[in-house]
Formats: C-alpha cells, sequence, structure tokens
C-alpha cells in the first residue's frame, strides 16, 4: 500500500522527493494577499468518544474547554492582528469533536474572528445528534450561523450498535429542525459497513431527505490503525457496488451531486470545509494552507494552551511545497467536487494544466475515469470510485501515519510521508 501511494507520489511531483514536515514555523502567516481564503476552528472535546473515530477530540470537562477557549480567541488575535484592517474570507466552518459543547462561548469566539475577518459565504458548525434542540440551535442561528451538520452516522439500530452510538430521535430531530430553519441541513452517514446493503444505505437517506436534510455526506467506513474499533472493513468489490448504487440512486431522485460523497436536494445546499485555496486553521489539530505554506498545529491541547499562552503559534509541524507538490494537492482536493476546472488551474498556477498533467489527462479518460467538456474535466462513476479507492490508500498512508504520531507527541521533530 506505501508502494503504491509513494509510486504515484513520484510520478505525479516528477520528483523522488517525500513530503516533508519540519518542526518549524512562521511566527507570522502570509496570509493578507491570499484569495479565496476559508477559516476553520476546531473545538475538541465530546461527551464520550467513539472507538472509529479519528479525529483529535479529548473527553469534554467544564473547566479544561473554557481554558481552551480563551487560548483559542488569543490564537485567533495573534493570527489576525498581522493582517490591518478586515481580511474578506468565504466561509467559516466548526469542526470537532463537538463544537455545541461550546456554544455559551461562541459569541466571544465570533466577535474575536469579527475583529479581523469578514465573511462573505456562511458559517457552518458540526453537531453531534444530541445536540439538536431548538434552543441550541436557536443560539447558532443568532450567532450567525447559516449551515449545519450532523453526524447522524445511521438510523439503524444494528449499525448505532457495531459503532457504539446511542439511538436517533427522528421526531424530535424533525420538529427542532422545522422550528428553526437553516440553509443547509446536512446529516453525515457512514457508509460500508459490515454487510451493509443498498437498501440499508437507501432508508438511512431517505430519512434524512424526509426529515429536515436538505444534503448529505455518505462517507466511506476508514479502518484507522490507531483506533480501538472493531468494525471490519467492507471488501473492494462489495464497496464499488454499493457505492455505484447509491450514487445511481441519489442521481434518479434528482439529488445534485455536490462532492464525491455529498447530494442535495436543494441546489445551493453546501458544506464543504475543503476545497478551498487557502485556509486558516485556529484550534488544536487546525490546518492552515497559504500559497506553498501547510501547517499543521498540535494535538494536545494542554500543549496547545502552553503556546498560546507564552503568545507563540500553536504550530507543530510545517512543509513547504515545491510547485508539483502544491499542483497535486490542488488537483486532488478540487477532484473532491467531481469537476477540475483548466481554466481555474491556469489562473491559479499561471501555467496551462495541459501541459503539466497533459499526458496524465489523456489515460485518465481512455480509462474512463473522466470526460472533459470544453475546459471541464468531470469525473465518471468509474473515476468517482477509483478516487474514492486512491483516496483510502492516501488516508492510510498519509493521515493515518501523522494522525498516530501528532496523537503521542505535541511537537514532533520532523515527518516524512
Ligand atoms: C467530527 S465528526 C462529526 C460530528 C459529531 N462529533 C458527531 O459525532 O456526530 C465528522 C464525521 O466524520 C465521519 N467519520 C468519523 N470517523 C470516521 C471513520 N473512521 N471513517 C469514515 N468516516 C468517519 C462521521 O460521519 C462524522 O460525522
Ligand atoms: S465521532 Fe464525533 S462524537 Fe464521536 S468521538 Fe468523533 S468527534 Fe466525538
Amino acid at each position: 500500500m506505501r508502494i503504491t501511494t509513494s509510486l504515484t507520489r513520484m510520478w505525479l511531483t516528477r520528483s523522488i522527493k517525500p513530503f516533508i514536515f519540519k518542526n518549524e514555523y512562521d511566527e507570522r502567516l502570509p496570509f493578507s494577499d491570499c484569495g479565496n481564503l476559508g477559516l476553520y476552528v476546531h473545538i475538541p472535546f465530546c461527551k464520550s468518544i467513539c472507538s472509529f473515530c479519528p479525529y483529535c477530540k479529548v473527553k469534554y470537562e467544564k473547566d479544561l474547554c473554557d481554558k481552551y477557549i480563551d487560548a483559542l480567541i488569543r490564537e485567533i488575535h495573534l493570527v489576525g492582528s498581522q493582517h490591518s484592517g478586515k481580511k474578506t474570507t468565504t466561509s467559516l466552518y466548526f469542526g470537532g469533536g463537538t463544537p455545541a459543547l461550546a456554544a455559551d462561548r461562541l459569541e466571544e469566539i465570533m466577535d474575536a474572528i469579527g475583529e479581523h475577518f469578514i465573511i462573505t459565504e456562511g458559517i457552518g458548525v458540526e453537531l453531534h445528534p444530541d445536540n439538536v434542540d431548538p434552543s441550541l440551535l436557536r443560539i447558532l442561528k443568532d450567532a450567525g450561523v447559516t449551515k449545519i451538520s450532523i453526524g447522524i452516522q445511521s438510523f439503524q439500530r444494528k449499525y448505532q450498535s457495531v459503532l457504539g452510538r446511542t439511538s436517533v430521535d427522528i421526531a424530535a430531530l424533525k420538529e427542532a429542525l422545522a422550528a428553526v430553519p437553516f440553509e443547509t441541513v446536512s446529516m453525515d452517514f457512514i457508509f460500508a459497513l459490515p454487510a451493509q446493503t443498498f437498501e440499508d444505505l437507501k432508508a438511512d437517506i431517505d430519512t434524512a431527505f424526509q426529515n429536515g436534510a436538505n444534503h448529505v455526506a455518505i462517507y466511506p467506513f476508514i479502518d484507522f490503525t490507531f483506533t480501538a474499533s472493531k468494525v471490519t472493513p467492507m471488501p473492494k468489490k462489495e464497496k464499488h457496488a454499493l457505492l455505484d448504487a447509491i450514487t445511481l440512486y441519489c442521481m434518479e431522485q434528482g439529488y445534485a451531486r455536490s462532492s464525491i460523497w455529498t447530494f442535495s436536494s436543494k441546489k445551493d445546499a453546501k458544506y464543504s470545509s475543503m476545497t478551498r485555496d487557502n485556509f486558516l486553521g485556529f484550534g488544536c489539530s487546525a490546518t492552515t494552507l497559504l500559497k506553498n505554506q501547510f501547517k499543521i498545529n498540535t494535538f494536545s491541547v494542554e500543549e496547545y494552551c502552553k503556546r498560546v499562552g507564552d503568545g507563540k503559534l500553536p504550530t507543530s509541524l510545517t512543509i513547504r511545497f515545491s510547485l508539483r507538490q502544491r499542483m497535486i494537492y490542488y488537483l486532488f482536493w478540487t477532484a473532491y467536487s467531481t469537476k477540475v476546472n483548466a481554466a481555474d488551474f491556469e489562473s491559479f498556477f499561471g501555467v496551462p494544466l495541459k501541459r503539466m498533467y497533459g499526458m496524465e489527462l489523456k489515460i485518465a479518460k481512455l480509462l474512463g475515469f473522466i470526460t472533459q467538456e470544453n475546459d471541464n474535466y468531470h469525473m465518471t462513476l468509474k473515476g468517482a470510485f477509483y478516487y474514492h479507492y486512491y483516496e483510502n490508500f492516501y488516508t492510510l498512508a498519509y493521515i493515518d501515519k501523522m494522525w498516530g504520531i501528532m496523537r503521542k507527541e505535541a511537537f514532533p521533530e520532523h515527518l516524512e510521508l
């Protein structure tokens, strides 16, 4: 598996140079002249920890959460004040963890953001189903939140117990969502669970759209090596058949495919914190991408608070991409939306896409992975499966390794992927 990802990386970056992350960072971040800049805030607290979940999170304690939010606000000011005036950004997403556990401090966080940034495309918050009640939704709405994403995982008891999740009160969910409407109401599901059938998944999607969702995200289950999950991943052939069947079903229903795993019943319903050209991340484990620089904050809540308390950025590792590495990163995440526009690539990098990756585009067309319509390359059903299949390799070879190390060491010396 590592060989496949390494060879692909060498081929696409035309270099044997690996991705090298170093324990160094810029105190001043070059975001002032970055266009299409998004913001992300990480809140790493959960009431109980799910065995399958790889994200940076710790068990919720009120005092620790308050100390963390103090540090978070300080980090926002440390970075935000590096730009004179207010910097225009696209969207702001809160992820976790369970951001709603810090709802009583949301206004303070938003005030800190508002001192330095202008948000033009809305604010999104990830929610646990237990958070979905009218009073919390009202707090979010009053703070300016326009999109919510609820981690359902499955509405079915058999899969809730496989995943160690409690059942969801569907009637209460529907009522709360009707009482406090949002522009996007997304629901997350995990697919490719043991013996999961098309009927199982179809029932989940139908239930979501009938009970207040206008957008769904269907994530393939990933078996991270450092989690305590006992879930057995589904074999490739079955997974492929399931992904194709559910995609075709969603298309027949007239749902728009807004990204590789997301479908919406309303045209402008969107929820994605990933496909932005540049972004600033605040909080532990948050990542920042500015031109060719990519950095990741420490995963340790304690060390995060200490570093920020000393007036320093909590950056753990930084990579400075070569041009080809940056292009691959760009293409990988742009392809997540199932299409790549050659003119956008050229305006971002100043070189034609065909000149850089003409041969790869030809091969992808011959293999039936993409089709071309003027400047747009669209992913086919087959292409979407192989993107997803490769993404699984990439996640296990790169993200699993990196997060596995960063969970143990707050500030590793060096990391090569
Ligand atoms: C940070 S969590 C979501 C919000 C909230 N904490 C919750 O659990 O309801 C983000 C989403 O990642 C997905 N996820 C978590 N672990 C996963 C795994 N091992 N494989 C695939 N998707 C996963 C889940 O669908 C989850 O809703
Ligand atoms: S899935 Fe959600 S609730 Fe469960 S541990 Fe992960 S972030 Fe926390």
